[in-house]
């Protein structure tokens, strides 16, 4: 989604500016701007494109300090230099850069339109810009605080004004906005990636809040303009986080990752001395978690496909039910909220709309939600009742896999925790521990076979379309692979249950659309072949991930990709390794920008 970036210091704020939008790239973004005060004036330069291509028309001999910037991804409005941010006032005396949605735009336009302002752009944004200037009388932090609440929508803004060179106001209203604090300088951004080159001292503004920055100080008000007093957090992110370390790509490097991140997730968690796990942030008591009696996973994208694999865990493990729902559809549906159910949001960022929204509707009607996100301070792990962190440190490709690996971590020690305070023996919980133990060894096996999977990638790139064909714990991860083979090389992928696949697509089934089966040496195995040989007598190509060991798949399947042999609710960690690289190396194959698909973002933050 859109990024903000703004800097008062002593610095030139254009370097500063294009360096952190750079590190914003990311997020997924179709144009950029920047706006600084120079001579007196505000220069203002926007260009779509990739952060490069505005580099290109920023000059060189620019000195100011302090200015704004942004990456938009476009909501309203298309894709033109124009309705690039920031937009600036109609005499170019304020500018500001936004992210989010104002929702009544054009009832707002309408009226500055009859009080004489006229318009550039065809966004929804611009009208921040002249309704704060429609208030300015010399103080930007008073028009910002006059203007604003008669926003309706989202917003994260950062302004500036001709008349106050040396300051920035900001604002937040369901889009992040975080201050970076440093020695001299100040940053306003929309994500802490912008900002940790500088400082990694940081302080997260909360909904309704304003602040106004300057070099050497900053100040925020609540929604009713009393002063607040914010507390500074540490960013445990280090810079080599955010850079590709020697990958080609960062999703290369996040795939190669997990087997690191998965141990941090487990980190401090395995308790072997109650063969238990032990999850400090859920800040629920034995007794709490004993009357549990369901629990819901609410989610979207590859997060959702984790929630889904998290109800077999979850059923299996601890046997409480449980079931995953779309963000979306629970936030509008009007959710039964039920006595002793717990809600758990997933979401890597912490900040999607679709997952926020349903959380609050949640908390509206006095549901108990858990966060498990990655991003430490995020809106969603602070406006949760509690939750896991999964430390996987940040995930910069827009497509996600170490998190999900990770979330499947967290949501194994929720559910060991879980059983061992119902049915669970003392052995029994120590054989999940183990197992959960030996899972990075195992992943970094199942990451050995990215030769192999690159000269199939080879192989199959040229497809149109492809299935991807799991049962049970797999059924979920046979979705996530066909989400991210089309997310990033734009093949056409469905995800089925193997056994759904008689009840319609196998009607797509001919020579030129593969199957890719996920086939893990447990009690449905057989059934999977079964499905198999359905595929295999209409000429469908198949390629089946097998458990280590497992020879007679070899004389069905056309091409085969092993996974070490485990127990059956392990294989998703495993078996969903080749599904990455496999839409990774595919990608590659046909000339895609992996880590920053097209139409993409990595942080959706509109509805
Ligand atoms: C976007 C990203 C996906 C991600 C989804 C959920 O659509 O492109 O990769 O899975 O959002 O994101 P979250 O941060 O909530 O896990």
């Amino acid at each position: 989604m859109c990024g903000i970036v703004g800097y008062c210091g002593a610095r030139r704020a254009s370097e500063i500016l294009l360096e952190g939008l750079r590190r914003l790239e990311y997020r997924g973004y179709d144009s950029a701007g920047l706006c600084v005060p120079e001579d007196r004036r505000l220069r203002i330069f926007k260009k779509c494109g990739r952060i490069r291509d505005l580099r290109r028309i920023v000059p060189d001999t620019l000195t100011a300090t302090s200015g704004i910037g942004h990456t938009r991804w476009a909501t309203h409005g298309e894709v033109t230099d124009e309705n690039a941010h920031p937009h600036a006032d109609c005499g170019g005396d304020l500018a500001v850069v936004h992210n989010g949605i104002i929702e009544n735009y054009s009832v707002l336009k309408a009226k500055l339109e009859s009080e004489g302002h006229s318009f550039r752009s065809t966004t929804d944004s611009e009208v921040i810009a002249h309704l704060i200037s429609s208030f300015y009388d010399g103080d930007l932090e008073r028009a910002v605080k006059d203007a604003t609440p008669l926003l309706k929508g989202t917003y994260g803004i950062v302004c500036i004004h001709r008349a106050e060179p040396g300051r920035l106001v900001g604002a937040r209203n369901g889009s992040p906005l975080v201050l970076g604090v440093g020695d001299g300088e100040v940053f306003l951004a929309s994500d802490v990636t912008a900002v940790l080159a500088h400082t990694k001292q940081v302080v997260y503004l909360e909904d309704g809040e304003i602040v106004s920055v300057s070099a050497d100080e900053y100040r925020t008000t609540d929604p009713s303009d009393r002063p607040v007093e914010k507390k500074i957090e540490h960013i445990g992110w280090e810079l080599e986080e955010i850079e590709k370390g020697g990958f080609p790509t960062f999703m290369e490097k996040e795939i190669f990752e997990q087997p690191r991140s998965i141990e941090r997730a487990l980190r401090g968690r395995l308790d072997r001395t109650n063969a238990t796990a032990h999850l400090g942030g859920l800040n629920l008591s034995g007794k709490q978690l004993l009357d549990i009696e369901r629990v819901k996973i609410v989610a979207t994208g590859t997060s959702y496909h984790a929630g889904l694999v998290g109800t077999y865990l979850l059923e299996s493990i601890s046997r409480i039910p449980c079931t995953a729902e779309l963000s979306s559809e629970v936030r509008y549906r009007n959710p039964i909220v039920e006595r002793n159910t717990l809600y758990f949001v997933l979401s890597q960022s912490g900040e999607t709309a679709d997952t926020l929204y349903a959380l609050r509707e949640l908390k509206r009607k006095v549901a108990t939600v858990l966060g498990i996100c990655n991003v430490v301070g995020s809106t969603i792990a602070r406006e949760s009742d509690g939750g896991v962190y999964i430390h996987s440190g940040p995930e910069i490709a827009v497509a996600s896999t170490k998190a999900f690996t990770s979330q499947l971590s967290v949501l194994y020690l929720f559910s060991l925790l879980m059983g061992r305070m119902r049915h669970l023996s003392f052995e029994q919980g120590a054989e999940v521990l183990e197992r959960l133990e030996e899972t990075p060894e195992l992943v970094a096996k199942a990451l050995d076979q990215h030769a192999h999977i690159r000269s199939l990638a080879r192989k199959y790139s040229g497809a149109r379309d492809f299935l991807f064909l799991g049962r049970g714990v797999n059924y979920p991860v046979a979705l996530e692979g066909a989400l991210k083979l089309k997310e990033i090389s734009y093949i056409h992928a469905e995800g089925y249950s193997a056994a759904e696949i008689k009840h319609g697509p196998i009607a797509l089934i001919n020579e030129t659309t593969p199957s890719m089966f996920l086939v893990p040496n447990d009690r449905l195995r057989d059934k999977i072949i079964s499905n198999m040989k359905e595929v295999k007598a209409r000429q469908g190509k198949v390629i089946a991930v097998v458990a280590d060991g497992d020879e007679e798949i070899g004389e069905i399947a056309d091409d085969v990709i092993t996974v070490p042999n485990t127990h059956r609710l392990m294989y998703p960690f495993l078996m969903v390794v080749p599904l990455q690289l496999f839409s990774y190396y595919c990608a590659r194959e046909l000339g895609r920008n992996v880590d920053q698909p097209r139409n993409l973002a990595k942080s959706v933050t509109v509805e």
